[in-house]
C-alpha cells in the first residue's frame, strides 16, 4: 500500500453527466482510508494557478444527481507553455498532494500520461459522452447522452409525421458515431451517418425516396457532427483551435439538410442537439458507473498503480494503463453499423 495523506482531484475537457458521482465516490472512499481530498478548480488550469477547494463530506453532499462538475473544467494544456508545466509541478508540491486523480478524456488523460513519465503520481478516470476511449467498454456520460438524443428523435418523429417532412438531427460525436448509432437504433432513425463512413448523398436520398414510394412520407436522418462527405473537409463553426489542436465542429446537419431538400424536393428541417446532450442529470447507469470508477480510482492510488485508469470490462471495474485508452480511439465497428443499416429506410 502506498502512503497517501492528501489527494488532488480534477476534471478536464468537456463536462459530462456522471462527473459529480465520480467526485463524490472518490471523497467517500478516500475518507474511509483517512485521506484528505483537495478539489482542483477547472482542470489543469487549477494546478497552474493553484486554485483549489476542500472536498469533504459536506462539499459532496447532494451532488450525485447533478450534471456538470462542481470543480469546473477547462481545456487547458499545461504542456503548451514550459512555465505552466513548471507551475503544475511546483503547485503539486506546494499543495502537498501525494497523488492526483485526473478525470477526463483523451486530452486530459494524455497530459496525465506525460506527467506520470515525469514522476508525478496520477491515476486516471476516463470520461466522455462520445464513448470513443479504448480500453473501457463504455464511458459514463454516454448513456445519458444517448437517452437525451433518443428522446429528441422520438419527438422529431411526431412532428415529422404530422408535416410530412424530413428531419435531420445532428448529434455529438467528433471522431466516433457511437451516440448517433445508439440513439439512431433506439429511436428508429431511417438513416444514421457517422464519422467512420463517408456520407453518400445518393444513397441517403435513395433511402428517403424509397420510403416515400411505400407511403412513408416523412423520414428521420441522424448525423454525427464529425460525419463527412468523401473528399470534403469537416464542417466547423469556427477556424479557431483549442489548446489541444481540436476544431469546433457543428453544421454538417445544415449542409446535409439543404442538399436533401434540393435533391428530393421534400421539405426538410434541421435540429442541432449540441450541448443539451452533455447537460443535466445523469442516468442511473452513469451514476452507478461513475460511483464505481470513483471508488476504484482511490483503490488504484492506494495500490500505487500510477499511470493506470479505471475501466469497465464486462461487468468488472479494473485498472488498465492509461496509454491503452488514448493511443487509438474506439470507433464504431463495421458489424455494429451493418446492424444499424438493416433498419435504414
Ligand atoms: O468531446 C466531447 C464533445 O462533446 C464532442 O462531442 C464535441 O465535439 C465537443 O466535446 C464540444 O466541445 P465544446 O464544449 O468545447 O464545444
Amino acid at each position: 500500500m502506498t502512503t497517501v495523506r492528501q489527494l488532488g482531484v480534477l476534471t478536464g475537457g468537456g463536462d459530462c453527466p456522471g462527473l459529480n458521482p465520480v467526485i463524490r465516490a472518490i471523497v467517500r472512499r478516500a475518507i474511509q482510508s483517512h485521506i484528505t481530498v483537495v478539489g482542483i478548480r477547472n482542470g489543469w488550469k487549477g494546478l497552474v494557478k493553484a486554485e483549489t477547494i476542500p472536498l469533504n463530506l459536506q462539499a459532496v453532499s447532494g451532488i450525485l444527481p447533478r450534471g456538470g462538475t462542481i470543480l469546473g473544467t477547462s481545456r487547458t494544456n499545461p504542456y503548451k507553455k514550459p512555465e505552466d508545466l513548471a507551475s503544475v509541478k511546483e503547485n503539486i508540491k506546494k499543495l502537498q498532494l501525494d497523488a492526483l486523480i485526473a478525470i477526463g478524456g483523451e486530452d486530459t488523460l494524455g497530459v496525465a500520461t506525460k506527467l506520470v513519465k515525469e514522476g508525478v503520481r496520477v491515476v486516471g478516470v476516463p470520461k466522455t459522452i462520445d464513448n470513443d476511449l479504448s480500453a473501457t467498454d463504455v464511458t459514463f456520460g454516454f448513456d445519458t447522452a444517448v437517452n437525451i438524443a433518443m428522446e429528441a428523435i422520438d419527438r422529431l418523429h411526431t412532428t415529422a409525421e404530422s408535416h410530412h417532412r424530413i428531419m435531420v438531427a445532428e448529434v455529438m460525436g467528433r471522431h466516433a458515431g457511437w451516440i448517433a448509432t445508439y440513439a439512431g437504433i433506439a429511436g428508429g432513425a431511417d438513416v444514421i451517418l457517422i464519422p467512420e463512413e463517408p456520407i453518400d448523398l445518393d444513397e441517403v436520398c435513395g433511402i428517403i425516396k424509397t420510403r416515400h414510394a411505400r407511403g412513408k412520407d416523412f423520414s428521420i436522418v441522424v448525423v454525427a457532427e464529425g460525419a463527412q462527405f468523401a473528399n470534403k473537409n469537416l464542417v466547423k463553426t469556427t477556424e479557431k483551435l483549442d489548446e489541444f489542436g481540436h476544431v469546433r465542429l457543428g453544421g454538417i446537419g445544415d449542409t446535409l439538410g439543404k442538399l436533401i431538400e434540393e435533391r428530393t424536393g421534400y421539405e426538410t428541417r434541421v435540429t442541432v442537439l449540441g450541448h443539451i446532450q452533455r447537460g443535466g442529470s445523469p442516468t442511473a447507469f452513469d451514476r452507478v458507473l461513475g460511483t464505481r470508477f470513483g471508488v476504484k480510482a482511490v483503490e488504484l492510488v492506494l495500490e500505487g498503480k500510477f499511470g493506470y485508469m479505471t475501466s469497465l470490462q464486462g461487468n468488472k471495474v479494473i485498472g488498465v494503463p492509461i496509454e491503452q485508452a488514448t493511443g487509438v480511439l474506439k470507433t464504431v465497428d463495421k458489424d455494429f453499423y451493418q446492424l444499424a443499416k438493416i433498419f435504414f429506410g
